[in-house]
């Protein structure tokens, strides 16, 4: 009687989950397509559907434990007997090819692998890790080089990347920060449409584009205590407001993929959300492409302890419109025999094969399969010199001063004896970051050379100082860090003391950053503090260039050092746009996507918080919202950069200080190079909604522009507020545009700007 019961619930989730995922939008051009999916399925015993739900990654590279393990035999025969539909992490056209023939030669139908791999900021000309590319504030820039690395990476026969990943982050402790656009969900959105047009193009069967995948959805930068897999508890308000937003996008800008995530959502791991997957995905905004399961996450149901075994771990995925099963091996063992129960209906597991063999026929796999495996286009792409032009004006564009007190920067090429210090400054690897797909291994320009590159007769010379690291660097083990052996310290201060300037490389190798990198200490670490200080008691000429992946505690430096650029890991070109910067051929123009702490303990720390009850003090009180031991304020905030110029905002206008539905204001700003050379500056408007059905944040950037002004030269930027920029998911559970007050900002980061009110009628 119970197992009856059970069944019957079964069955009408099912039902339900049926109705709900089946909302395809479907074109004109997709019906060709989609006749010839309904024809090749008509053809698909059951088990060769389920082999189209199912992906392995290679052997031989891991980007994951490996949860049970496939030999290459058994992966052989499984490819042969049609149980296998996509592969990850083969590369190169020769292994490609070769796989590829299992399938197309071997297998009953010959259906051909969609084959994967991890192109995150670039195949093997590296690119600016994603949170560096975000501070350009270039949409396309990131466009542009997501577009070389899709050249790249499907010239060696791969045809679908697990990028972008536009988790919106907000605590500096989580490895992964470095992988998205920071904490905004407007700038992450812009980004993360660029970079799906950028991967993918106007057309998925060019031969030099690839699939791309929005992920991970949803939610999983907002993993508690910063740390990797854990969990999620956020409001539904949240969720729309601030994660959905560059999801959305990714669809706006027809991805062809989604991965779900590791995590749960307030109790229910993504990966059985039938909310997120069916209801919003692919219910909501009518995503008709197919979703993969995050590496084994369908596994991961267990140990999340809501289901007892992978077969029940299976009905709750594929009911709950995970379409690809990645490292799980549980669709594969378990959905015939859930689908001859009748617990599955096969409607469901149809649902997934037609989404899969949509994106293939889409890429033209059918046509050819081995298109994309191209030896000799494979030779001539690879770093060719317009890639590495375009990574080399990527890392400049993405470089945000932070601090340049007496002008000591730029440094005069000529005539200068400079010191140039710390391991980072010298790593040829460092700079390619982490998540690096085929970056070859000390393939960076480092700073120390494109420094010397770039000067003139200034002398350079350098000194390590105590090392940084011990033992192996790579992505999957644990990076060990320097903390007893100091030697180096005394050679970088006599260096430094002899010298007119220092440059210091200081901040993070790029294994410290990634996934499974959480940290609950955000400060420079190993001897690095201590090499500064001692430094810096030598020579107070000191310039910091920073590398790391995350925000990082740097309060002494701030107040002490007379000049902090924001370097990330900048990729292949690394070291020439640095230099570039430093030497004053270009003039620094990035912007914090993200707002650095002051403590760690202020994690998670994002500008677009709440007001709350107590914002702030009277006379003496200790009541109110703060901290007793640290401001509650960012030390930089997100918006934030600095020029060799200086830039002066006025004459803030508004066209009607009212608004009605339907129509809109223009908001106009001069803005004014006060300084003696030409600049870019990013010129940001922000709004607040006064009162709502639901708290508010403080401030939201609704709007942005780039302007590059001679000097003396004055701009005027124009917005347009439209009352589709103040919607909002609120206590109505729609977006909708609440009537009221609004502050509006237009300037130069988000804690400062000149302020404006309208009314929305
Ligand atoms: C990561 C994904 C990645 C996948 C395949 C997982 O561990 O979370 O972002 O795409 O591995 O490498």
């Amino acid at each position: 009687m119970q197992k009856l019961i059970i069944s019957l619930l079964l069955m009408s989730v099912i039902a339900v989950a049926c109705q709900k995922g089946d909302h395809t939008k479907t074109s004109q051009k997709d019906s060709a397509v989609d006749t010839k999916v309904e024809a090749l399925i008509s053809k698909m015993t059951l088990i060769e559907k389920i082999g189209q739900l199912n992906q392995y990654s290679s052997r031989w590279e891991m980007t994951g434990p490996a949860p049970e393990s496939v030999d290459s035999m058994s992966l052989y025969n499984m490819v042969k007997e049609g149980k296998v539909g996509s592969m990850l992490n083969i590369t190169g056209a020769v292994a490609t090819r070769k796989i590829q023939t299992w399938a197309v030669d071997s297998s009953r139908l010959g259906i051909p692998l969609i084959l994967a791999y991890d192109v995150i900021h670039g195949y093997e000309t590296m690119f600016p890790i994603p949170l560096a590319e975000a501070a350009s504030w270039e949409p396309e820039l990131a466009k542009k080089s997501s577009r070389i690395a899709a050249i790249e990476a499907s010239a060696v026969g791969l045809h679908w990347t697990f990028a972008p990943m536009v988790d919106i982050a907000r605590d500096a402790r989580w490895g992964r920060f470095m992988e998205g656009a920071g904490e905004d969900p407007y700038l992450g959105a812009k980004m993360a449409y660029a970079r799906v047009k950028g991967f993918q193009g106007d057309d998925l069967s060019d031969e030099t584009t690839i699939a791309a995948c929005a992920k991970h959805f949803a939610a999983y930068g907002f993993i508690e205590s910063g740390r990797d897999y854990n969990v999620v508890q956020i409001s539904d308000p949240t969720l729309h407001n601030i994660v959905f937003p560059p999801f959305k996008a990714c669809v706006d800008a027809g991805v062809a993929t989604f991965m779900n995530a590791f995590n749960t959502i307030n109790e229910t791991p993504a990966t059985a959300s039938s909310y997120l997957q069916r209801d919003i995905l692919k219910g909501e905004w009518g995503f008709d492409g197919f979703v993969v399961s995050d590496w084994n996450s369908i596994g991961e149901l267990l140990p999340h302890g809501v289901a007892a075994d992978k077969m029940e771990a299976a009905f709750k995925a594929i009911t709950a419109g995970s379409d690809m099963d990645m490292e799980g091996n549980a669709y594969i063992n378990n959905l015939e025999e859930l689908v001859n129960e009748g617990k599955v209906d096969e409607a469901l597991i149809d649902d997934a094969v037609r989404r899969i063999l949509k994106i293939k026929f889409k890429l033209g796999l059918f046509d050819d399969p081995y298109k994309y495996c191209n030896p000799e286009r494979e030779k001539s792409v690879m770093r060719c010199d317009e890639h590495l032009a375009a990574a080399k004006e990527a890392a400049k564009r993405s470089i945000v001063l932070l601090k340049n007190d007496n002008k000591l920067l730029p440094l005069k090429k000529d005539g200068l004896k400079i010191a140039v210090i710390g391991e980072l400054a010298g790593s040829k690897d460092v700079p390619l970051g982490s998540w690096r797909a085929k970056a070859i291994t000390n393939s960076a320009v480092s700073l120390l050379e494109g420094m010397k590159n770039t000067t003139g007769s200034s002398v350079i010379e350098f000194v390590k100082g105590p090392a940084y690291t011990e033992g192996l660097r790579s992505f999957t083990t644990e990076l060990k860090i320097n903390t007893t052996d100091k030697s180096g310290m005394g050679a970088a201060k006599l260096l430094a003391a002899k010298s007119d300037v220092v440059v210091i490389a200081l901040g993070e190798d790029c294994w410290q950053t990634g996934e499974g990198r959480s940290q609950t200490d955000i400060s420079m670490k190993g001897f690095q503090q201590e090499l500064l200080e001692e430094v810096y008691k030598v020579n107070k000429n000191v310039v910091v260039v920073l590398m790391n992946g995350r925000p990082i505690e740097i309060n002494w430096m701030a107040e002490n050092v007379p000049a902090i650029v924001e370097c990330w890991h900048l990729g292949s070109e690394a070291g020439i746009g640095i230099a570039e910067v430093l030497f004053g051929d270009y003039n620094p123009a990035g912007k914090l996507p993200v707002s650095f702490p002051r403590a760690v303990g202020q994690q998670p720390l994002y500008y677009n918080h709440f007001n709350t009850g107590r914002p702030t003090n009277g006379e003496g009180n200790v009541f109110w919202s703060h901290y007793t031991d640290e401001s509650k304020t960012p030390l930089f905030p997100f918006g934030y950069g600095l020029s060799y110029t200086s830039f002066s905002y006025s004459d803030l206008k508004l066209s009607s200080n009212e608004l009605s539905s339907g129509d809109k204001i223009l908001v106009k700003a001069s803005v004014t190079n006060t300084g003696d050379v030409a600049g870019e500056e990013i010129v940001q408007l922000y709004i607040r909604d006064l009162v709502g059905s639901i708290s508010r944040p403080v401030k939201e950037l609704k709007g942005f522009e780039k302007i590059r002004l001679e000097p003396k030269e004055t701009k005027v930027v124009t917005f347009e507020i439209t009352t589709k920029d103040l919607e909002f998911y609120g206590a109505s559970g729609k977006w909708t545009a609440e009537p009221g007050e609004f502050n509006l900002w237009v300037g130069p980061n988000s804690a400062e700007g000149m302020e404006a009110n309208f009314v929305l009628k």
